[in-house]
């Protein structure tokens, strides 16, 4: 089988882990062009990771006979576009989370791969994650009976980017950039039953003073077969990236914590060079994870869409994903935003980012 041929659009943090992910799969597929429009960016990526193309603008690299998958590593306001885009140009779409802004980009977004015949692939990569894969394996096993509750969490310091915290250009806060991995978390661990109602609680408790949007998030979601989902947000946890997961069933539980799980307890008075994600120091007690792209499952979950784009594999991660988990987030700041739980199908017209629901309660109560 021919290695599949990859395109990434950005050049900076998750460009970079992409970059890395592919290389570690060498059987199966392989970087050939790099697109970021700050200059010389491009160059010094492809430099550094052994590329051989590199463009200023995405649409060159769209034009690139050599690259058949695109990766859209560019901040959520472009994922829209460069999808679309890159449908036209024949290219199969990995896209990272959260699939877009607004319903109505990620209608059109699978309208137009649908059309071109492309894959539209959404990169979440906590489906291939190893642990939680491992407790998937066992709940699907019957190893907790019936579980009747998920919990994920997912807390940092803060985004790297500026744009993160510009609710025009991510659309909204803690909830729509981490909260979009629990969501999509508990409703894959359950076996993708509907959604039937949302409840959140939000809230900006640190960084008023550099941002609109909301810091803290508490998100619970209630699913068709009676089952819940509870998903904790935080842009306020110093210390390095927290990822956890908790698993009930009337007959056992599991839980998992992603990286200081996998991390070796280190104590060090002079420090050393990286521990892990979004630490500030490796000064005194550190949790240094080892393997840290494989332990989140980038890796596996790129091998995943190179084998769907060979016809090998079939996508357990789709645009539909995308939607479904854009679905309950534009829930999930209505209910903050009215105070209450909103029942799904929740699909208002014409939002312009998310985040309104929760600023703009008035548009949250037109839709329900
Ligand atoms: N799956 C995950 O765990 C994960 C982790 C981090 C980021 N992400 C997602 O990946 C995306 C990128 O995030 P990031 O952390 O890499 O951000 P970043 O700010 O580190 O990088 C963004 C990149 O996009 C490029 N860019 C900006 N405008 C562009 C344009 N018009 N055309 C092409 N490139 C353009 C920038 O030059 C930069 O290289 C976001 O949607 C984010 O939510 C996912």
């Amino acid at each position: 089988m021919s290695k599949v041929r990859i395109g990434i659009v950005g050049s900076r943090f998750q460009a970079d882990c992409i970059a890395a992910s592919v290389k570690a799969m060498p059987e199966e597929m392989e970087v050939v062009a790099v697109a970021s429009p700050s200059k010389g960016n491009a160059e010094a990526f492809a430099r550094r990771h052994g590329i051989p193309g590199f463009y200023s603008d995405y649409r060159e690299l769209l034009r690139d006979p050599t690259v058949e998958m695109v990766s859209i590593t560019a901040p959520n306001r472009l994922h829209a576009r460069i999808t679309i885009d890159a449908a036209a140009a024949g290219k199969h779409v990995v896209c990272e989370k959260p699939l877009c802004v607004t319903r109505e980009e990620a209608d059109a977004m699978i309208d137009a791969c649908d059309r071109a015949g492309v894959l539209l692939l959404y990169a979440e990569e906590l489906f291939f994650a190893p642990k939680y894969v491992k407790a998937k394996q066992m709940a699907d096993e019957g190893a907790f009976g019936r579980v009747h509750l998920v919990k994920q969490g997912e807390k940092h310091s803060g985004p790297h980017s500026d744009w993160f915290w510009d609710v025009e250009q991510s659309g909204g806060g803690a909830l729509m950039d981490l909260g979009c991995h629990g969501i999509a978390f508990c409703w894959w661990f359950l076996g993708k039953p509907k959604i039937k109602s949302v409840y959140a609680q939000l809230s900006t408790q640190v960084h008023g003073h550099r941002t609109q949007a909301d810091d803290e998030a508490v998100t619970i979601i209630e699913f068709e077969n009676g089952a819940l989902g509870m998903v904790e947000n935080s842009w306020n946890r110093p210390g390095g990236m927290d990822d956890t997961i908790e698993v009930f069933g009337a007959k056992g539980q599991t839980y998992a914590d992603m990286l200081m799980g996998n991390a070796l307890p280190t104590y060090s008075d002079i420090g050393f060079g990286y521990a892990v994600e979004k630490a500030s120091s490796t000064k005194g007690w550190t949790y240094p994870v080892f393997e840290e792209h494989w332990n989140y499952g980038f890796p596996q979950e790129m091998r995943h869409f190179a084998r769907c784009v060979r016809g090998r594999e079939t996508p357990i991660s789709d645009g539909e994903t995308g939607r479904v988990v854009l679905e309950a987030v534009y829930a999930a700041y209505a209910s903050a935003g009215l105070g209450r739980k909103i029942t799904l199908p929740f699909r208002p017209p014409g939002i312009v980012k998310p985040i309104d629901l929760w600023k703009k309660p008035e548009l949250a109560e037109r839709a329900v």
